[in-house]
């Protein structure tokens, strides 16, 4: 169908006035009176709606292209628009009603709360906040591509289906092509007739292979879905979301943590440049100076703290914690929220991490009892970014495989990793659906994926 594009059209209005054009899209309001029509119209290629005006006198509104919903394509004229809201407006010559839309469509209201859209996930996506939302995930996209495509990094595509447990929490949701069957005597014996003869599940990081790859082409990053069966419904956890992972060869901690700065603020700065209209309406009906927010985090230094000073800031905060604060625990949201809300108030590492609540890989510092580990926490949301470096030292992973009880044959191409041509390495992972909710300000993971995937919610 010959037809240009609203965002075309509204991007460069002056270029268009008293031109023919030929424009579809999905009606988002009417005004219908007796002798004129107004219809805002969108296409989906920008956030906001062309206005088109239809004098009944000269053109026929088909039966249904009044309805909110209904697609249509428009021929007319661009003008000059006197609305101070608007720079164009459609004059129509004719309207062709291309799908009916009937009285029941669930998405009436310019406004309706999340949390019944959560229900919709096929039709919110028509909505203004929504498609502020989801263009932002697309540009943040692409600006993370170009982040690492112009700073030398290879885009590597880990697997999917993997046999090992990357971060050792018993979250992988289990691969099978065969259905239980009771003459299979154990678990080794079924996992032996499954399809690869072993146990097999999706990953919950791209590391383990990023690594490899960082291994010969020095920088890389992985931009992909992982998965966890996560047995927490909160706000934050989704059971598949989408993770970026650059890894980093001859780089230790200090390096990676500048890189993730870096790396975030360029990303930060690229939504702002990009996306002023969809932040402005993220900013007017879900978070209040959202926009200063994000330009204070591309202006402003990170804060960088050790773990066990954390700890005796929470100690000392006098607050009622649900969870206890001790040496040697896990921070927990309460815990990271009330160092990034109430302390800081902006982005926050937390470095040097006790070894025994952090992932195998991590490599050991000299006092044997933390890892050069670190996690990035922001206002509102916690954790973003899990980042560490690596123990590149064949006999300390050896060791540490063993004391946690691992099964060293599934780790021996990582060993060897260690073994031919070792080098002092580091990565990080950065959350996508985490960090837009820091960008939009919605406070549900489920609001940043198209079709979330949680505990129980499968739609
Ligand atoms: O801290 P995590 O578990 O670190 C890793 O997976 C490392 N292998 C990363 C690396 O060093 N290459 O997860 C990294 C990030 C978290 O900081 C968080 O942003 C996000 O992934 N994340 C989740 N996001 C949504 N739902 C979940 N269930 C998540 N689990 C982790
Ligand atoms: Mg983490």
């Amino acid at each position: 169908m010959k037809h240009i594009d609203i965002r075309q059209i509204l991007t460069s209005p002056e270029s268009f006035f008293e031109k023919p054009v030929t424009v579809c899209g999905w009606i988002r309001l009417c005004r219908d009176s007796k002798n004129m029509a107004f219809i805002a119209l969108n296409d989906g290629t920008c956030l906001g709606h062309l206005q088109i005006v239809i004098d009944k006198s000269k053109v026929t509104l088909p039966e249904g292209a009044s309805r909110v919903g209904s697609s249509v394509m428009v021929k007319g004229t661009a003008v000059r628009s006197f609305n101070k809201n608007q720079a164009v407006e459609v004059n129509a010559d004719s309207v062709v009603l291309l799908g009916d839309c009937p009285l029941d469509y669930p998405i009436q209201k310019a406004k309706t709360s999340l949390d019944y859209l959560r229900t919709l996930p096929h039709l919110r996506v028509r909505t203004n906040t929504f498609s502020a939302v989801f263009r932002i995930r697309s540009r943040i996209s692409a600006a993370i591509h170009r982040y690492f495509q112009s700073n030398g990094y290879i885009y590597a595509h880990t697997p999917i289906i993997t046999g090992s447990d990357c971060e050792g929490a018993g979250e992988i949701f289990q691969v099978t092509a065969l259905g239980y069957a009771p003459e299979y005597k154990s678990a080794e014996e079924y996992y032996a007739a499954d399809f690869f003869g072993r146990r097999a599940g999706l990953t919950v990081s791209g590391q383990l292979e990023g690594e490899v790859m960082a291994m010969a082409f020095g920088k890389i990053y992985t931009f992909g879905p992982t998965f966890r069966a996560e047995n927490s419904n909160t706000t934050r956890h989704a059971a598949e979301f989408w993770q970026i992972e650059p890894e980093v060869a001859f780089a230790d901690i200090d390096d990676i943590i500048e890189i993730a700065t870096q790396f975030i603020k360029y990303i930060i700065k690229a939504v702002l440049d990009e996306c002023p209209e969809e932040l402005a309406l993220l900013e007017r009906f879900y978070e209040p100076g959202l926009s200063a927010k994000l330009q204070k985090v591309v202006d402003d230094d990170f804060v960088r703290i050790d773990y066990t000073e954390a700890v005796d800031i929470l100690k000392k905060s006098g607050k009622d914690f649900v969870y206890p604060v001790e040496w040697g625990l896990a921070l927990q949201t309460e815990h990271e929220r009330y160092l990034t809300d109430e302390v800081f108030n902006r982005p926050v590492f937390v470095v040097n991490y006790p070894k025994d609540i952090k992932s195998f890989y991590m490599k050991l510092n000299p006092d044997g009892k933390t890892v050069a580990a670190t996690d990035l926490l922001v206002p509102g949301v916690g954790e973003i970014i899990g980042c560490s470096e690596r123990e590149a030292d064949y006999d300390k992973l050896v060791k540490v495989i063993e004391e946690r009880g691992m099964k060293m044959s599934d780790y021996s191409n990582y060993l060897d990793l260690r073994k031919y041509g070792s080098v002092p390495h580091s990565g990080f992972g950065l959350g996508l659906e985490r960090i837009l909710m820091y960008v939009t300000g919605m406070g549900n993971i489920r609001d940043t994926i198209v079709f979330p995937r949680a505990k129980g919610e499968l739609r």
